[in-house]
Order: structure tokens, then sequence, then C-alpha cells
């Protein structure tokens, strides 16, 4: 750490480490780069290697002492131990030995030019300058320097010098990858007069749906453009059963998905997590589309749910946001979100891209099987509007501040919702959560009387997503269920209901559009809230405690 602040600092090459450590408490010991036992070879590693206390016993017999605890320190003492003057080779080798996931790069004092760079897992990107290479697990770190890329495959090593790179597999095959252009800009990663990023992706969401779509939508036809998807289209319309896959709150927009796609397409879907998708020897008959979402392309557990569904047979499409991520690169096909750059943990503009994105699919495929075309056409015409629906919607914003004030030091809350709308009372929860550290629980409204009412205490806030739409009766007598037991009603409701400030303590409007699509909008007082109590909590809205963009540890 001295070093970083040592201005006298010289050199070309360096490495650095900004990402958990996954093994030992943190601490300056177990803090990134680890060095081996001449302190001469060093390492920055994401992943987790699996056999490090086999191989730590192998070293500490062989009469290597450790000074962390990390499975990090392992490997480069095991690099340490094969280097014979060749830093690639010794890396090579190390690996062999190596179970688990990697993302690394190695330096060592004989070789000052060299960066020996491996991957397994954890994603890696080489970007390439004038004179110069970056290397990192996210192309928003290489940006600044150039938005020409190299992205690693699993299983590869890449030798870098200022000059040039070369890849190789972990059997030292010579790898042909082309240099590619990243798509996003820097300013749209700078934080742009915002206080975070995650308060400018919730006011980006008009423009980032409106690139979303863009292209997309042909209203003259009832026709959905889903250029992803031409070379499967054949194979995805003899679809019998979607399993749609993800983690965290892909998993909400997924189920989204799954209301949409039985709703339009009206064939069986069903929505897995991708961390029990992947263990639970999963049924994929003939005729099964598996379909991973994820706005990074890298959290582990869905990339190995697709693998999974790939070796079993099924064709396995990406909805993703990041290009050329492993999860997009895997896939047979897919779409991309388009919503840009998400950098704040919390998923927002991600989260509706991914609905919209789905959206856009169940039309695509209905209209190829039972959706008429004035059907299609007034699905498309509410999505289209969606973008200017959002602005409205933001104009409300200091409402959800006016909530966040009032209940931001209450310990629980409970989020409410039915149909379309019950993924998104999941949402609203896991958002509170994560940035706020607020204990919320999300719940289909109807289940209340099963178990959750007796939680109702005094002044409780109880968030209902009420919008205008079939289930608006029921919800209304859920509304008067907690109300009745002393809970604080705060309601996401349609523009134009006289009916709902009769019952709620605080009612947040959204425009009205078809009940599919309200998730679109009702979201946006939902992340509002829960970004308005992070801060009034002095929590750390972008990096909240104990979480990462993209989870690429199991
Ligand atoms: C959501 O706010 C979280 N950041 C987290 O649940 C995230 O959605 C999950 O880890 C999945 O990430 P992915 O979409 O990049 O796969």
């Amino acid at each position: 750490m001295e070093q970083i602040v040592n201005p006298q600092l010289k050199g070309h090459t360096g490495i650095g480490h900004t990402r958990w450590a996954t093994h030992g408490a943190p601490t300056d010991d177990n803090a990134h780069p680890h060095a081996n036992a001449n302190g001469r070879i060093a390492i920055v590693h994401n992943g987790i290697i699996e056999n490090y206390v086999s191989l730590r016993k192998y070293l500490e017999h062989l009469g290597v002492t450790f000074k962390s605890d990390t499975d990090t320190e392992v490997l480069v003492q095991l690099i340490g131990r094969f280097y014979k003057g060749d830093l690639e080779q010794a890396v090579r080798r190390a690996l062999h030995d190596v179970a688990g996931t990697y993302g690394i790069t190695v330096i060592c004092a004989d070789e000052p030019d060299v960066i020996v760079a491996a991957r397994k897992g954890s994603p890696l990107i080489i970007g390439v300058g004038q004179g110069e290479h970056v290397i990192a697990s996210d192309a928003s770190a290489i940006l600044a320097h150039t938005s020409q890329v190299v992205y690693l495959e699993d299983g590869e090593i890449a030798r870098v010098t200022p000059s040039e790179f070369r890849l190789t597999t972990l059997e030292a095959i010579p790898v042909n990858r082309e240099v590619e252009e990243v798509e996003w800009s820097l300013d749209q990663i700078e934080l742009a007069g915002y206080e975070h990023f995650m308060q400018k992706e919730i006011f980006e969401q008009p423009t980032a749906m409106e690139n979303c779509l863009r292209g997309r939508i042909d209203l003259e036809e009832g026709q959905v453009r889903l250029g992803g998807l031409v070379d499967c289209t054949r194979e995805l319309i003899r679809t019998k059963r979607f399993i749609l896959t993800a983690c965290g709150t892909a998993w909400h927009s997924a189920l989204v998905g799954e209301y949409l796609f039985e709703e339009i397409i009206r064939i069986p879907t069903e929505v897995e997590y991708a961390s029990e998708f992947r263990y639970r020897n999963p049924i994929v008959e003939e005729g099964t589309t598996v379909i991973a979402v994820s706005q990074s392309g890298e959290t582990t557990d869905t990339q190995a749910a697709l693998r999974e569904a790939k070796q079993r047979g099924a064709l396995v499409l990406g909805v993703v946001n990041v290009v050329g991520s492993t999860i997009a690169r895997e896939t047979d096909a897919g779409v991309y979100l388009h919503v840009g750059p998400e950098i704040g943990v919390a998923s927002t503009k991600a989260f509706t891209g991914q609905v919209a994105v789905l959206a856009l699919m169940a039309c695509y495929l209905g209209r190829r099987k039972h959706m008429s075309v004035a059907s299609s056409t007034l699905f498309l015409t509410a999505l289209s509007r969606i973008p200017d629906q959002m602005r409205e919607t933001l104009k409300g914003a200091d409402q959800a501040k006016e909530v966040a004030a009032r209940f931001h030091q209450c310990e629980n809350w409970l989020y409410l919702g039915r149909g379309f709308n019950y993924p998104l009372a999941l949402e609203g929860a896991l958002k509170l959560k994560e940035i706020s550290y607020i204990h919320a629980e999300g719940l289909p409204a109807a289940e209340m009387k099963h178990g959750p009412i007796a939680l109702i205490t005094e002044g409780m806030p109880v968030v209902f997503i009420a919008t205008a739409g079939s289930q608006y009766e029921k919800i209304m007598s859920n509304v008067e269920e907690v109300r009745s037991r002393g809970g604080s009603i705060i309601a996401i409701a349609t523009e134009g209901d006289r009916e709902i400030a009769r019952h709620a303590d605080h009612v947040i409007f959204v425009p009205d559009t078809i009940e599919p699509l309200q998730p679109l909008l009702a979201s946006i007082p939902l992340q509002l809230i829960a970004y308005h109590a992070a801060v009034l909590r002095g929590c750390n809205v972008d990096k909240p405690r104990n979480l990462a963009k993209s989870v690429t540890v199991e």
C-alpha cells in the first residue's frame, strides 16, 4: 500500500486489485498482490482456487511459509516453484495443478516487460493501446486508455508486453483472436453531474429504454425485429418449454418474463435460480429452450447453468447487456439490452432493459404462433410509449424521497404485488435490502393471510404495487388487511385512481399502461425509494458492503 503513494515509484509494468478477496479477512496481509517466497513474482487474482488447501499442504511440506490466509498466495507460490526463467511456462504449469476459477495477471522482476494473464470462469479483457496494453476484468476499467479490446476465453493464457500480446491455450496451442471495438464511450461511464451512478442510471432509463427498443419494433406490421434470433427462429418456434435462468435482479426480470411468455406465446415457461439449476440434475427434454438472463454476462452461476443446459441438448439463448461477455459468447444466440454500462452495483436500467427485451421476445415468438397483428400492434404501441412514460414517472421522483424520509429508520418492510407486479415486489425488496441494509421481503399479496400478516406491527411500512388491472380489487382488499392491523400503506398506483388515496398513507402515481408492461414503470418509484433510503442512512449507494457488480465466484 505504501508503494502506491510513493511518488518516486518508477516502472512501466504493474498489477493491482480492486475486487473483494474471497479468502481470509480483508487485512493488509490478505490484500492482493501476493508474492512468492523470494518476492520476485507477484499475482492478482479474481476467482476461487478450490483445491488450495491441498496445494498449500504440499507447498508447506516443501518448506514454503505463507504470509496470508488466501488461496491466491498458494497459486503464486506454486508458480514460483515452477519458475525456471520463463514466466508464461511457469504459470501454465501451475494452472495444470489448479482446480477452480481464476482471472489472474502475473509479473516477475526477472521479466520486467511481461505480464502473463490467464482466465477460467472469471472474465479478462486485454485493452490494445498505442505501445501499451491494459488488462482488466471489465471493459469500463480500460475505456480511458483504449476502446480496442480482445476477450480471453476460459482456458487461455496471454503473454503481454508493451508492443505485443500472444494468446495460447493451457496446452500451449496458439489462439488467433480478433481485436474488437467497445461500443460504450467514457462519458457514458462518468457520473455526468449525478450524486451516484445508481441515481444516474435510474434517471437515464428513458434514454436507455429508447436505445433498447431502437430498430426492434415495426408498428406497421405489428412485428418485432431481433437480428440475434434470426438464425434460430425455426428451432425457437418448435420450443415446447422455456426455462429462464438467472440470479438476483435478473431472476426477477426473468420471472416477469415467465408471465409474459405464458401470456403471449402460450408455451410452458419456468424460472430457475441458476445456482440451483446447475446442481439439481434438471430435466431438459427435446424441444427445451433455456434463456440465460444476465446484465454482466459473467455471473458464474448463470454461466454454469447455461453450460449445464447446453450439454443436455437445449437451445440456449442469452439476454445480456455487456457485449462480448462470456455468457453472450457461449450461448447459441441472444439479444443484447443496449442500455449502456451499468456501474452501480444495484441493478436498475438493466432490470427494465431485461423486462423490455423479454417482452420483445415474447411478441417476436407470439406473432409466429397465436398472436394476431391487432394484438401485437396494441402491445408494441404500448411498449413504444414506455420511454416517454418513464420520463413522466421520473417527474414524481420527490414523492419517493418523501417516503424514504419518513420510513428510512424502519428496519422491516414488506413489498406486495399480484400478477405481473408480483416479481416487482421481490425486486423492490431486493433494491432496499442491498443498498440500505434494511430487511425487506417481497411476496405475492395473497400470501399475506398464509402467515406473513402476523408480521404487521403499528406503522410498519408496506409497499403495495396497486396499479390498475385485473386484480385491482383483490389487492385493495389486501391493503385493507394490512391497514386494519396498523401497517403504513405506501401504494404505487395508476394516474387517475381516485380511490387509492382513501386507503393509503402515501401514493406514488405512474402513467397507465397495459398490465404486462406495468413493471417497467412501477419499478422506478421502488428504485428511488431504495436509493433515497440508502442515502439517508449514509450507505455507500454504488458499492454496498459485501456486494460486487458481477458475482464471478460461487
Ligand atoms: C441486483 O441489484 C444485484 N446487483 C444482483 O442481484 C445482480 O442482479 C445479480 O448478481 C445478477 O447479476 P447479472 O445480471 O450480471 O448476472
